[in-house]
């Protein structure tokens, strides 16, 4: 790959390419199509393709500085110390980028996060693709986005897809190549769509940690529901449909293949065993309010992640109407107005 070449290169230079530090942001995404279940684990590789689209509400924005005297990386969230698991998920992904960069230093990471982490709204996805724009420039990896988005999916697989304004879709690369070749091929594209002017309703029902993990959970639905493999072959289908209603500038058409492709997921997690069940009642109130939008000819279509919340896609006209509707039926939901936001992007790079 070029850009290993490049780096090592500099590297046999005394690593003068290197940043003192690099901040990025990115904007969390929400599937449409989607990741559930993987087939290589290391690489994060995924069984199916998936498709989304990026928010241009709850940037995250990470500064990463390399301090050659540290021993061991230091992680902040939202100026609090970050520990044990989570750290380890950082540490690995800068260990990625090291050995790429053929540095040994530690980094100084720094997130400031605006979305609720834990509560299903795709905190990973924009952590990840921050983190992947800030440490590559720090460690001075001259990757392009196709790069930068493989890099975010060994991460997080939804980061691949933040890096992408707009909506992206995640190619899942061949499964029957060695492991090098499906590496390469697996990343997430920016997808043309016409004439369409969405929103999304996030419903945030429950803004708390959730009971388990995406990754735990997923890797659970594929080992124990007998229901996965047909959703993962039914979910390829939805993906083609969803680029075609996409390009048609088909509102209803996305709506629906989003809303059957989320409610799929969630049944192989009912048939897990034992069954991994996000949905709590709240969820199944704004389901309902949304299915009486629909019969009152509003063009709203729900969606949910590994969490309580639900996202419900619209028109940008009618998302206030949307919004109203949600909170009515069920008062404790925060409601937020996401529309198509801008991919990860750097904002700043210092010189030591
Ligand atoms: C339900 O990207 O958080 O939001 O790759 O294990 O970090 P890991 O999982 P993650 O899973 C996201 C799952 C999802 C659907 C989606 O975003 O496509």
């Amino acid at each position: 790959m070029r850009v290993d070449h490049d780096a090592q290169a500099r590297n046999r230079a005394g690593e003068r390419a290197t940043a003192a530090a690099a901040t990025a942001v990115a904007h969390p995404n929400i599937a449409l199509i989607k990741y559930w279940g993987k087939r290589d684990e290391r690489l994060v590789l995924p069984r199916t393709g998936s498709l989304s689209m990026t928010l241009d509400i709850f940037p995250t924005t990470t500064r990463v500085r390399l301090d050659p005297t540290a021993e061991n990386d230091t992680v902040t969230l939202d100026g609090v110390p970050v520990t044990g698991q989570a750290l380890h998920r950082v540490t690995a992904f800068l260990d990625l980028v090291r050995r790429r960069a053929g540095s040994s230093r530690r980094a100084v990471v720094d997130t400031e996060n605006t979305v609720p982490t834990g509560a299903g709204l795709a905190s990973s996805a924009s952590g990840f693709a921050a983190l992947a724009v800030a440490a590559a420039t720090a460690y001075g990896l001259d990757l392009d986005a196709t790069a930068l988005s493989r890099l975010a999916r060994r991460g997080s697989g939804s980061a691949s897809r933040s890096l992408f304004g707009g909506f992206a879709q995640w190619h899942p690369g061949p499964s029957t190549a060695g492991a090098a070749e499906a590496d390469l091929g697996s990343y997430a594209e920016p997808v043309p769509v016409g004439d369409l002017e969405p929103a999304l309703v996030l419903a945030v029902v429950d803004a708390g940690p959730k009971a388990m993990s995406s990754r735990v959970a997923m890797r659970h639905t594929v080992d124990t529901s007998p229901l996965y493999e047909a959703w993962a072959r039914s979910s390829e289908d939805d993906l083609a449909e969803m680029r075609a209603a996409l390009r048609r500038g088909d509102l209803h058409g996305v709506g629906e293949l989003a809303e059957r492709n989320a409610l799929g997921m969630h049944a192989t997690m009912l048939a897990a065993r034992p069954a991994v069940r996000y949905l709590a009642p709240a969820t199944v109130t704004v389901l309902d309010a949304v299915l009486r939008l629909r019969q009152q000819g509003v063009a709203a279509y729900a969606t949910m992640d590994a969490g309580p919340n639900v996202k419900v896609l619209c028109h940008r006209a009618d998302a206030e109407r949307v919004a109203g509707a949600v909170r009515g039926a069920a008062p404790e939901a925060a409601t937020h107005i996401a529309g198509p936001g801008p991919g990860a992007r750097l904002l700043g790079r210092e010189e030591r």
